[in-house]
């Protein structure tokens, strides 16, 4: 089964078009690199996927997004973001709390998750991604790499089968950004990346490429 299917997606803000009768599909196990120069449509491509686009940005949309042979809009807000989850580059739209416990811990709350399963996961997970450090931190007091990691480390935990990465670990050190790709390639089944600086450590299985309103293979 495919994870996501993209049949005659187009998009436009106003009257500017920015993808034309784009068709593509996902599957599970699809580790994918998105590129395409700047302000070609990349985030709003991403925005469009993961239901952003209409629900939050007002947009003209003609065309289907299928997540596991379900529209897009079918989802439950609940199962929506375990299906299909996206990190952004500015954490700060995806923060709801002040304190870093509180942010890792609110998406698995909303998903009704007991407490103490939602400390043993949230300590695996810090363990695993190797920043302990931050655990008892203020949001206000992290750098914005370590707000990202944080952003990323809390749609982590809600396990999503699709991740969406726009250039979600743009200031983060290659160090700790290698270690993250690792455990998401490890946990996601499907990713789908946009990363201006891509690591040549980080080996993505699929490239695509976004140019004039088009997708490629590449
Ligand atoms: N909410 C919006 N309303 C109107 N126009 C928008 C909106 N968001 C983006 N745009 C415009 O749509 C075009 C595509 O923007 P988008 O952010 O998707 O590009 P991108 O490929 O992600 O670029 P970058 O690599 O710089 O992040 C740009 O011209 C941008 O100015
Ligand atoms: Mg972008």
């Amino acid at each position: 089964m495919n994870a996501l299917i993209v049949r005659n997606l187009s998009l436009a803000y106003e009257k500017k078009p920015i993808l034309q009768d784009l068709s593509f599909s996902l599957q599970p196990k699809q580790h994918v690199l998105l590129s395409g120069p700047s302000g070609i449509g990349k985030s709003s491509l991403l925005h469009t996927l993961t239901g952003c686009i209409p629900n939050h940005i007002k947009a003209h949309q003609q065309g289907e997004v299928l997540l596991f042979d379900q529209p897009l809009s079918n989802y439950p807000l609940s199962e929506k973001i375990q299906t299909i989850n996206v990190v952004f580059q500015q954490p700060h739209w995806q923060f709801v709390s002040l304190t870093v416990m509180d942010e890792l811990a609110f998406g698995l709350g909303s998903l009704n998750v007991e407490k103490q399963h939602i400390r043993e996961r949230i300590d695996d997970m810090l363990e695993r991604l190797n920043i302990h450090e931050l655990k008892n931190k203020k949001l206000h007091e992290c750098s914005l790499g370590q707000q990202q990691m944080i952003a990323c480390a809390s749609i982590l935990l809600l396990r999503p089968k699709i991740i969406c990465l726009d250039e979600a670990l743009s200031a983060v050190d290659r160090m700790r950004k290698r270690r993250f790709m690792e455990v998401i390639f490890q946990q996601v089944e499907t990713v789908l990346a946009v990363d201006h600086q891509p690591d040549d450590q980080v080996v993505f299985n699929h490239r695509l490429e976004l140019s004039t309103g088009k997708l490629h293979h590449v």
